[in-house]
Formats: C-alpha cells, structure tokens, sequence
C-alpha cells in the first residue's frame, strides 16, 4: 500500500503535476515585470484542467493543484483504466522499484539566446497562437494573433481528430508554413490509454525507419488525417507562387500541434524528397513527449535535426506528460523560456533531455502552457 501511495503522490507530480503556491508567485512577480504577457483567465484554465481530469474542474483546483487531491483523481483514473486491462500500472510501479529517482539539476550552462534565433522562435509563437483562432484563419482576420504578411492558402478541420490546420506562406521571408493546433481535448490525446505507442514507419514510404522506433498512436492519428490536406496545398503554393520551388519550409504547432508538427515535419520529408533535406525547419511550444526512446535518437539525425526548435516554458506541465516512465522520450533540441521570459539555450549535446531546463522544474502548472510562449495566449481565446 505505502509503495502504491509513493507511485500515485510519483504519477501526481509527473505526469499531471502539482502547483504549489511558490511557483504561483514566481510566474506572478514574472507576470508583472512582463506587461506584453495577457493573463490566462479563470475559464480557460479550468476547461484546460477540466479536460486533463476528465471531469469539471473547480477554481480551488487551479489555485492549488495540490497533491492530495491529484492523488485522488489519479488513483480513481488508474483504478478505473487498470480494470479495463489498459493502464500499464504495474509497468510504472516495477520500473519504479528499479529506477533511481529522477535527478533535479539547478540552472547549468544555459545562456540566453537573442538576435535572429530568438525573433524566429517568437515570429512562429505567434503563428501557432493564431492556429486557435478557428474563424479567422482562412480570411487572416485574427487581429493581433494575425502577423502581417502571412497568406493563407487553406484550412483544415477533421472533427473526428479535432485536429486544425492551416498552410500559408511568408513571401518576405520565402517561407512556406505549415501550423497546427493543439486540439481541445488533450486529456483524450495525451492520457486516454487506448492511444498506446504506434510504429513510427506508419504513413511513411521512403524513410528507413529503426525498427523498435514507436510513436504516441493519437499523435500520429492526426498528422496521418491531414497529410493530403497539407500535400495539396503545399503542392497548390509550389504551383501557383512563382520562385516557392526554392523556399523553406516550417512546420510549427503548440501543446498537441507541437506533436503533430514533428510527425507532419518527418512525412513531409518522406513526402518531398531530399531535395528539401536542408530546407525544413520545424518549431513547437509546449510539446508532449511524442515517441520512444528509439524515435527521439532517430529524429536527431534526420537532415533537418539541427533546424529542429522544442520551446518549453517554466514549468509548463505538457512537455512532461507522457511521463518517460512509459518510456516516453523528448528529441532534441530544446530552448526554454524561463521565469524572467528569456530564451535559454539546454545541456542537450547528447541523447537525452536537458536536465537544467524544463526538467529542472518540479512543480507544474497549466497556466504556464497557456501563457508565456508568445504575447497572445494559446488557447481557444478568439
Ligand atoms: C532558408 O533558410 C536558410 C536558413 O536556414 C537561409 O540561409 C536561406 O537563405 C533560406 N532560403 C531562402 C530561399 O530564403
């Protein structure tokens, strides 16, 4: 019972996290030095965690994520998705028994990332805030989540998936786009047992891809239902824009559309052909763990590994969920906005996470997933 107990109170800060009020007043005194950062409202917040929980949740429950009462909804989820045979609870509970605990390390060799890569990483944050705004897409009517200079070609909705994209292009830049939303239901995508790990060759034809390389099944359920979407309408920009023959191409999504963005970015590769090998580029915020161990060491060798961007954000809960105990793993290459919003570079040479970025945050929150990635907030705002 005790080593049950442990596994909960692990599950409760790893996989849905707990925020305590040190961090509430860290992101606040943050908030305040920051006027350009909206806050996140009450509402969001709470169809945010509403979602993760899988039932409503109170304003109590924001203020406080506390661990006891995690405690409690997880152990009514684990309990209920272990009697349908699905959550690999015995899985965690031996691989905790076995594994060290992780290893917190204090803020290392980071340093702050300024000039052309950090307007690059806030030009495409907003690109992926305007991915929520449903009804200003396909007109670029989207106020100030809408840069200027952005046309869009067409939009994209499959309401199995409630996966939304849009493809578009930057003339100025010569650059074409392509951005995803996170869907509104990330409890469904990120924690619904039935998404298990799926092969990473699926939807891919040409790329030799190691085997044992596994990928989050829902994630790539919808990079596979927009693929001929985003085909044709890169396809359409490459015929009808003269000289796009010759430009980049970004692939960039918050929360779940961060996901989607690094599965769509590897089939489109596998799409394009080689000749594209320098010329995409792809950039997330707040990603989930999107595959295994095997995928992630894959990705970074791919030819477009060096132009890959990981945004995470303080103590965004998302880039935490999967948890690695179910041998989920991040590819690199992480920057993470910290506390003061700077953009920092991570200790990511080698085949793991950084431990001095996000992983050096224990206490998670949603707000810092919603808020603090680009001026405009991601979520369903507009
Ligand atoms: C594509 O991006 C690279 C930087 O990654 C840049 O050097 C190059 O000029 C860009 N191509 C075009 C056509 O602008």
């Amino acid at each position: 019972m005790v080593q049950f107990r442990n596994v909960l109170a692990f599950l409760a800060l790893t996989a849905l996290g707990a925020d305590a009020n040190r961090g509430n007043v860290q992101r606040r005194a943050a908030a305040a030095a920051s006027p350009a950062v909206s806050p996140v409202n009450t509402q969001a917040q709470l169809a945010f965690l509403s979602d993760i929980l899988g039932r409503p949740a109170t304003p109590d429950m924001i203020a406080n994520l506390d661990a006891a009462h995690m405690n409690s909804v997880i152990k009514t989820e684990v309990a209920k998705s272990n009697s349908q045979g699905l959550y690999p609870e015995n899985t965690v509970v031996s691989a905790l028994e076995t594994k060290n605990p992780p290893k917190f390390a204090p803020a290392a060799k980071r340093i702050v990332i300024t000039g052309d890569r950090l307007a690059n990483i806030n030009a495409h944050a907003l690109y992926a805030a305007a991915a929520y705004c449903a009804n200003g897409l396909s007109g670029w009517t989207c106020g100030d989540r809408c840069a200027p200079g952005i046309k869009v070609v067409s939009t994209f909705k499959d309401p199995n998936t409630d996966t939304v994209a849009y493809v578009g292009y930057n003339a100025a830049n010569n650059e074409i786009l392509v951005v995803y939303r996170g869907t509104s239901s990330i409890r469904s995508a990120i924690t619904d047992a039935k998404f298990w790990k799926a092969d990473a060759t699926q939807g891919l034809d040409r790329l030799q891809v190691p085997s044992g390389a596994k990928v989050h099944s829902g994630f790539l359920a919808a990079a596979n239902i927009a693929s001929d979407f985003v085909h044709q309408s890169i396809n359409t920009i490459l015929t009808t824009v003269p000289g796009s023959q010759d430009w980049n191409l970004s692939v960039v999504g918050h929360s779940l559309g961060g996901a989607i963005s690094i599965l769509s970015a590897v089939e489109l590769l596998d799409y394009l052909g080689d000749s594209w090998n320098d010329k995409i580029s792809v950039y997330t915020y707040g990603q989930p763990r999107t595959g295994n161990q095997v995928w992630a060491e894959w990705v970074e060798t791919l030819p477009f590994a060096s132009r890959i961007s990981r945004t995470t954000h303080t103590n965004d809960i998302v880039p935490h969920v999967p948890p690695t105990l179910l041998s989920f793993m991040h590819h690199q290459t992480e920057t993470w906005i910290d506390s003061n919003g700077a953009l920092n570079t991570c200790s990511d040479s080698t085949s793991a996470e950084a431990k001095d970025c996000a992983n050096s945050e224990w206490l998670y929150s949603i707000d810092a997933h919603l808020a603090g990635y680009s001026p405009m907030p991601m979520g369903a705002f507009c």
